[in-house]
């Protein structure tokens, strides 16, 4: 896969591409990241990439030809084009899986008060993080990016995807790891029996447990067999909120 970000500011990916899981990803070539400055693209002297509103209004908006002439430069016929905004529909993990299928995805990260909606006609898709205002979509790109890289197989072990939240609409059960006991806290016996059946059961309660806790919206979704629906009946009180 080739991800193509077109941004104000390029030099906020580097850190982020050149770290842990997604430094790993681009070096075993599972992905190639290239950051586009929309800047470059400007034809005026003074490189402007923004201007007041019409119709008057707060902020700036950004320039619709630097971006479509930056998105001509990079695009091919099997690019998929996104803009970030918080005026679109609200990123999913089904969403982060679907879009982890194309060869070439294009991220735009707006900045200021977005920008010109013109530069809309020529997307594919619109993708909110989020109920909430961020000051550019650089940061709502990373978020993108990160959730499918991990999702192109060989990046991370299929059974880590395979047992997360959101597979079957429930959140993930509590994990731990040595030592057995930290500040007096002992680790669930349980997860020590080497019962596999018994810690199965235990997970799965546990995921029910803070599904109800966190995200009770959720259960509606998920795959409930009738033990499932019997112990959430069972502990729908004593859940704390
Ligand atoms: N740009 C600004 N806020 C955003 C959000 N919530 N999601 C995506 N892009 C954004």
């Amino acid at each position: 896969m080739k991800i193509t970000v077109l941004t104000l500011f390029p030099e906020l990916f580097e850190p982020y591409i050149t770290t842990s899981i997604i430094k790993k990803a681009t070096l075993q070539s599972y992905v190639s990241i290239e950051c586009i400055n929309i800047r470059d693209f400007t034809l005026d002297k003074h490189q402007r990439v923004d201007d007041t509103p019409f119709g008057g209004g707060a902020g700036l908006v950004m320039k619709a030809q630097p971006i479509m002439d930056a998105l001509d430069h990079v695009r091919t016929p099997d690019s998929h084009v996104i803009y970030l905004t918080p005026v679109a529909s609200t990123y999913t993990q089904v969403k982060a899986k679907e879009l982890s299928t194309h060869q070439h995805l294009i991220l735009i990260c707006g900045h200021y008060e977005g920008v010109d909606e013109r530069v809309l006609s020529m997307v594919d898709d619109v993708i909110s993080i989020g109920d909430y205002i961020l000051t550019g979509g650089e940061v709502a790109a990373m978020v993108v990016m990160d959730s499918i890289i991990r999702l192109i197989p060989g990046v991370i072990s299929s059974e880590s995807i395979i047992s997360e939240s959101f597979e079957e609409h429930l959140l993930e059960y509590p994990q731990y790891t040595r030592p057995e006991e930290v500040r007096g806290m002992k680790v669930p016996a349980i997860l020590l029996s080497g019962h596999h059946a018994n810690i199965e059961q235990y997970r799965k309660e546990q995921s029910l447990l803070k599904t109800m806790k966190y995200r009770p919206d959720l259960l509606l979704k998920a795959k409930l067999n009738e033990k499932d629906r019997k112990f959430i009946q069972k502990h729908v009180n004593k859940v704390e909120k």
